[in-house]
């Protein structure tokens, strides 16, 4: 217990030096008006908050997901609110074509890019992991390959523009959390992804940013639902979390952690206690209710 406390008296000790180092926030609306951006898994949840949020600051949009219903209504919902553009196309990004040609597509519309916001997921289980292989593969397709074909397809934009690449992953991405192995695999593979990659663009001179976004549990209905209760600490609001993630990508941040407390300190733990930390985050489960949705 003493070293516990120790930790955690470090730990936040640690936490505020790095939140006042890095905590200016220079942000303004103004920085995303008249800006082009494409968000993916934009008919639902996150994806959802961040059409409308850069749509209230005067962006022009590109929004995809599968279901055209929906993506019709976000649309409309993002001209209402000021978008200097906004527009869908269709698809599921199992399909790489599909990937690259949404990119393609956007270029014809926007003229260019200078944000590329990926954040859709694959339907997956919150349970013990049921021995489905071709599932994660299925998972590493939409999760992580689709990202690095819209990446590779949109580069040549946003080396023009200076851009943005914004990557929405999970704490799950960072620490690996039970019941959701399939899921956790594809977002650690999007750090490694991404992350050598930046350094790469440091080498390179190309002055793309790269945000890697640190989530913890988000009040979307697919997690919700999803999670039915087994977690027991209350779900943060996707509006918030969604203009968090965007002030972030337009400051240029590395990563984004929301929320901050929730994500930050367990990480500070993580590479000093992985015991410690995987006993604490054992605890948030109620284990009679996995498996119940
Ligand atoms: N909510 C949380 O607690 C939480 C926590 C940590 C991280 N995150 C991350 O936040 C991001 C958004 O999650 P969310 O909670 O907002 O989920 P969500 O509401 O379920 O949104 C997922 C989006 O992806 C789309 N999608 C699903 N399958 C697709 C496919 N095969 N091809 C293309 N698009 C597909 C969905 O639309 P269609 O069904 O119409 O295709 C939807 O627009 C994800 O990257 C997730 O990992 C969420
Ligand atoms: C990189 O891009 C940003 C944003 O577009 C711009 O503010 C900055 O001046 C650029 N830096 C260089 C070295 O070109």
């Amino acid at each position: 217990m003493g070293l516990l406390w120790k930790l955690l008296v470090a730990s936040v000790g640690i936490a505020l030096a790095v939140y006042f180092y890095t905590g200016q926030d220079d942000f303004k609306p103004e920085m995303l008006n008249g800006k082009r951006a494409i968000v993916t898994g934009a008919s639902s949840g996150i994806g959802e908050q961040m059409a409308y949020h850069l749509a209230r600051m005067g962006s022009h949009i590109v929004i995809t997901a599968r279901t055209e219903e929906k993506l019709k209504k976000v649309v409309s919902k993002c001209l209402e609110l000021g978008a200097a553009s906004a527009q869908y196309i269709a698809g599921s990004m199992d399909n790489m074509e599909f990937a690259e040609r949404v990119v393609k597509e956007a270029e014809k519309v926007l003229g260019g890019l200078d944000f590329l916001i990926l954040n859709h997921i694959g339907q997956t289980y919150f349970n013990y992991f049921d021995g489905d292989v071709g599932h994660v593969r299925k998972l590493l397709e939409i999760n992580l390959l689709s990202y690095a074909t819209m990446t590779v397809a949109a580069l040549p934009m946003l080396k023009e523009s200076g851009g943005s690449i914004i990557v929405v992953s999970s704490m799950a991405g960072k620490v690996a959390l039970p019941f959701t192995v399939p899921y956790t695999t594809t977002k650690f593979a999007l750090d490694g992804f991404f992350s050598s990659l930046r350094q790469e663009f440091y080498f390179q001179k190309t002055n793309v940013s790269i945000t890697l976004c640190v989530l913890s549990y988000i009040d979307t209905d697919t997690a919700v639902n999803a999670v039915g209760g087994a977690i027991d600490t209350p779900p943060a609001s996707k509006e918030e979390c969604a203009l968090a993630i965007i002030k972030g990508g337009a400051l240029r941040q590395r990563e984004v952690y929301f929320e901050y407390w929730s994500t930050k300190i367990p990480l500070l733990l993580r590479d000093w206690a992985p015991d410690l930390l995987d006993r604490m985050s054992r605890n948030v489960y109620n284990l009679e209710k996995i498996g119940k949705h």
